[in-house]
């Protein structure tokens, strides 16, 4: 299958496929800087780092806890820089992370901290109880907002093309995972370095696909298409890891069984009732024309499947 070598040999460079690392799952680690921007922000651990980029929970001189993204990968931050500029100079949106400061010399972004992000919150809540996944009314809240943000992102002609739980960040002023305490989390869509809009340069040869494995469209597996039906597609896949406590695809480990996989109609899970299910599948179905037409349309159908 010549489909399974291009995306094999373009995997190293820009497939984000790792979702049990990228996350903020404790890690040991150790920082290996510091200060930043002239001593302003002081390192307090490193949180985590990947092949692109390092993440370090640091204090800035006002005593305020801030997350530092340090990139490895000069395009992407260009790219995460250029993508915080448009949604900003739209006004910004509550349910998309907000940007403290960055500086291209230094290569880093600084965002306001967040408790958790969502594959943490699946992992620690499906441990914790004997029922898999989050209660539905979190589910429902998270999707809500997902679906907000990522609405706000489409109506700027942006795709963000890496939606997945251990890019959407927690907020709270507690750090309780207990349920009362979920509801109270706001859920904010992160990390653009994918993100796709008009102007925005190539940061891969045009055409190749980009975002992380497990959650991309099969279309995209194909061929960059830079679809808002793209987000769609992975925003059920986000749907469905909520409620299944796990992602549709982690199952299979080998790769081409995944990417074959992923060209199939998604098949049902236990842990759904099929009335979500059938939302799910919607979301996911394997021609875009298919798919729900707007987030708000999916996030309707989930309603109304829940309640
Ligand atoms: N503002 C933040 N607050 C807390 N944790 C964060 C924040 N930003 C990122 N993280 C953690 O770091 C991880 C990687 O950040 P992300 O922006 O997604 O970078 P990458 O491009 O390397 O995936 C996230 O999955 C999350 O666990
Ligand atoms: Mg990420």
């Amino acid at each position: 299958m010549g489909i399974v070598k291009y995306i094999r040999d373009f995997a190293a460079a820009l497939f984000k496929d790792a979702p049990y690392t990228d996350s903020m799952l404790p890690q040991e680690e150790t920082a290996e800087k510091e200060y930043f921007l002239e001593g302003r922000y002081r390192v307090k651990k490193l949180i985590r780092e990947t092949n692109l980029s390092r993440v370090y929970l640091a204090e800035s001189s006002e005593l305020e806890e801030v997350v530092i993204k340090h990139y490895k990968y000069e395009p992407l931050l260009k790219r995460e820089v250029a993508a915080f500029e448009r949604i900003i100079e739209k006004g910004g949106h509550e349910s998309l992370v907000s940007l403290v400061e960055y500086s291209l010399a230094e290569r880093l972004i600084i965002m306001p901290k967040a408790e958790s992000d969502l594959y943490a919150l699946i992992k620690v809540s499906s441990s914790a109880s004997q029922r898999k996944g989050l209660d539905p009314r979190v589910v429902y809240k998270i999707a809500c907002e997902i679906g907000g943000g990522l609405q706000f992102m489409h109506d700027l002609s942006m795709v963000h093309r890496d939606l997945k739980t251990a890019n959407i960040l927690l907020f709270s002023k507690e750090s309780k995972y207990g349920k009362r305490e979920q509801l109270k989390l706001s859920a904010k869509l992160a990390d653009f370095g994918c993100c796709w809009f008009d102007g925005a340069g190539y940061l891969e040869e045009p055409g190749t696909p980009v975002g992380t494995l497990g959650l991309m469209a099969p279309e995209d597996l194909q061929s960059s298409t830079k679809s808002p039906a793209a987000d769609i597609y992975s925003f059920g896949l986000v749907i469905y890891e909520m409620i299944a406590g796990r992602g549709a695809y982690d199952v299979f480990f080998d790769f081409e069984t995944r990417i074959k996989k992923r060209f199939q109609p998604l098949p049902e899970n236990e842990k759904i009732p099929l009335k979500i299910m059938k939302v799910i599948q919607t979301a996911c179905e394997i021609k875009p024309e298919n798919r729900h037409q707007s987030q708000l349309e999916l996030v309707e159908d989930l309603r109304k499947a829940l309640y």
